[in-house]
């Protein structure tokens, strides 16, 4: 261990909210205070805004500190480079009184939080902390914890973020490895002001204006998000891209039905995850499934209002898509657009398989069970006779009622001339109007061929599967 870690440990020793692991006495702690110049703090505290001053934190900063202070003794500060230290963004300057900005004052504690292992960093509770556009960048030393117990939001103004060239993120975490973010906090994205700028209207499904994902990891590699609760993202609140084993445990996710474009969870070119116990209410998809997911369990999640949970959109722009195992078990979804769905649009190529949603009761959902390989939320959409390809998925114990009114049908596969859906299955399945005096909706098939139990309820218009050469074009 290098002498500014120590040092930096040594600063935390000094702060009333910071300790270390290891049993310290006073007397240690006096010998530290007295006899060790603070190297890290003079680095640390250059980050400090002038209205850090608030901060009721014991310390402050001198300026008779040296820059370049000789190497202190090594032994007694031992057990504070070893792991475990605990780096509280308020030891760093944050105020959290909801109006400075910590953004600083976040960056340093993570920028010394990363060096040592097991390091965790504390947002405290009762405080709020606003904190602008920020990555944390990785890798840092194995088994990360950053604990959320108060809440963050961000700037207020969009004149702040007018002036960043990338708009698309508010926090990130970059090349990340064996960490968990975890508390009883919240993640505030005060998306409001975002959500009502005239850019937000769509033209020819495009945005004008982007807006910010709430928390991205990328390129991350085991990486547990927990507990926390997400709210009021300006776009989607959880993004996972490049990533691998990932495990989303716990959370909640909070937004009106009417935020545009604010899924949940987004899950891109990442395998192995765990998404368990959610609750999950947003404007878009509760959970988004995109192109390179693979091996992915989501189960225990309450999903509305919101766009349901869905796979895709695929393949957009002539492109290739590959998502493959991915399991959808016990889930309660209510007033949504959509319950289960897989949408692709035409052009594309690849291959969605091995996918099965078993168990999901849907209440008052416009259309419970989707396959759409002509999805476009674009007027200026091609015919094309490419597609991705759609095989082996599996629909089973799905129960609950359907908003005729607003729906395609309850279920409704369509599917491709050149490119049909195969080997579908569905099993179990019975779906009624949320209105008991209409009349019962039939199924709706274009191109599916596949199999059904023959009680299901509507009976399932699927047809039997036609012996089909495999291609390898619809290998990913
Ligand atoms: C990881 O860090 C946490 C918090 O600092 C600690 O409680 C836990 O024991 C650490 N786990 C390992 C395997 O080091
Ligand atoms: C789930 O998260 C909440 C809120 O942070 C927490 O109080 C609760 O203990 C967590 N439950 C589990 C099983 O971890
Ligand atoms: C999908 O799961 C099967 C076993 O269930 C496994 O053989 C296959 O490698 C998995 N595919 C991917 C892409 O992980
Ligand atoms: C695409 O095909 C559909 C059905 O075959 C047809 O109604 C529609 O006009 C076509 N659109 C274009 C842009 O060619």
């Amino acid at each position: 261990m290098t002498y500014s870690w120590r040092a930096l440990c040594l600063f935390h020793i000094l702060s009333v909210s910071a300790i270390c692991t290891g049993a310290r006495s006073w007397q240690e702690k006096d010998i530290i205070a007295t006899n060790v110049q603070v190297r890290s703090a003079s680095s640390v505290f250059a980050f400090t805004s002038s209205k850090g001053k608030h901060s009721k934190k014991p310390h402050h900063k001198r300026d008779d500190e040296p820059v370049d202070p000789a190497p202190g003794p090594s032994s007694i500060w031992e057990p504070c480079t070893t792991k475990g230290c605990i780096f509280n963004v308020l030891t760093f300057n944050a105020v959290g009184d909801g109006i400075t900005d910590d953004t600083k004052a976040f960056q340093a504690t993570w920028r010394a939080a990363c060096r040592s292992e097991s390091s965790l960093i504390l947002a405290p509770a009762y405080y709020i902390f606003v904190v602008g556009q920020i990555t944390f960048k990785g890798p840092c030393k194995s088994n990360l914890t950053f604990q959320v117990d108060g809440t963050i939001i961000p700037p207020t103004e969009l004149s702040t973020w007018a002036k960043l060239k990338n708009k698309v993120q508010w926090i990130g975490f970059y090349k990340q490895a064996d960490m968990t973010l975890r508390g009883s906090g919240v993640v505030n994205g005060l998306g409001e002001v975002w959500w009502s700028q005239p850019c937000k209207e769509k033209t020819h499904g495009r945005q004008r204006c982007p807006s910010p994902t709430a928390l991205k990891f990328y390129g991350c590699i085991n990486v547990v998000v927990r507990d926390i609760t997400i709210q009021d993202s300006p776009q989607m609140h959880l993004k996972f891209d490049n990533c691998q084993q990932v495990q989303v445990l716990n959370i909640s996710i909070l937004s009106p039905a009417w935020s545009p474009n604010t899924d949940g969870i987004h899950l891109q070119n990442t395998g192995y995850a765990l998404l368990e116990n959610l609750v999950i209410a947003a404007g878009d998809d509760c959970i988004s499934l995109q192109t390179g997911t693979t091996d992915v369990l989501i189960r225990n999640v309450v999903c509305g209002p919101g766009h349901g949970i869905s796979i895709g959109g695929l393949g957009q722009g002539n492109s290739q898509a590959c998502v493959s195992n991915i399991t959808v078990q016990d889930v309660f979804i209510q007033g949504t657009q959509n319950g289960v769905r897989i949408k692709t649009w035409q052009g594309g190529s690849g291959i969605v398989q091995h996918v099965k949603f078993d168990t999901i009761t849907v209440i008052n959902v416009q259309n419970p069970i989707v396959i759409n390989q002509f999805y476009c939320d674009d007027k200026n959409c091609q015919n094309d006779t490419a597609a991705v390809l759609i095989s082996d998925i599996s629909f089973r114990n799905i129960q609950g009622t359907y908003d005729q009114l607003h729906s395609h049908a309850p279920i409704y596969f369509a599917c491709s001339d050149t490119v049909p859906c195969r080997d579908i299955k569905v099993d179990n399945v019975e779906l009624l109007p949320s209105e008991p005096t209409t009349f019962p909706s039939p199924s709706y098939c274009l191109n599916s061929y596949g199999a059904s139990d023959p009680f299901c309820f509507p009976a399932v218009c699927l047809i039997d599967d036609p012996v089909i050469e495999d291609s390898e074009e619809y290998y990913c």
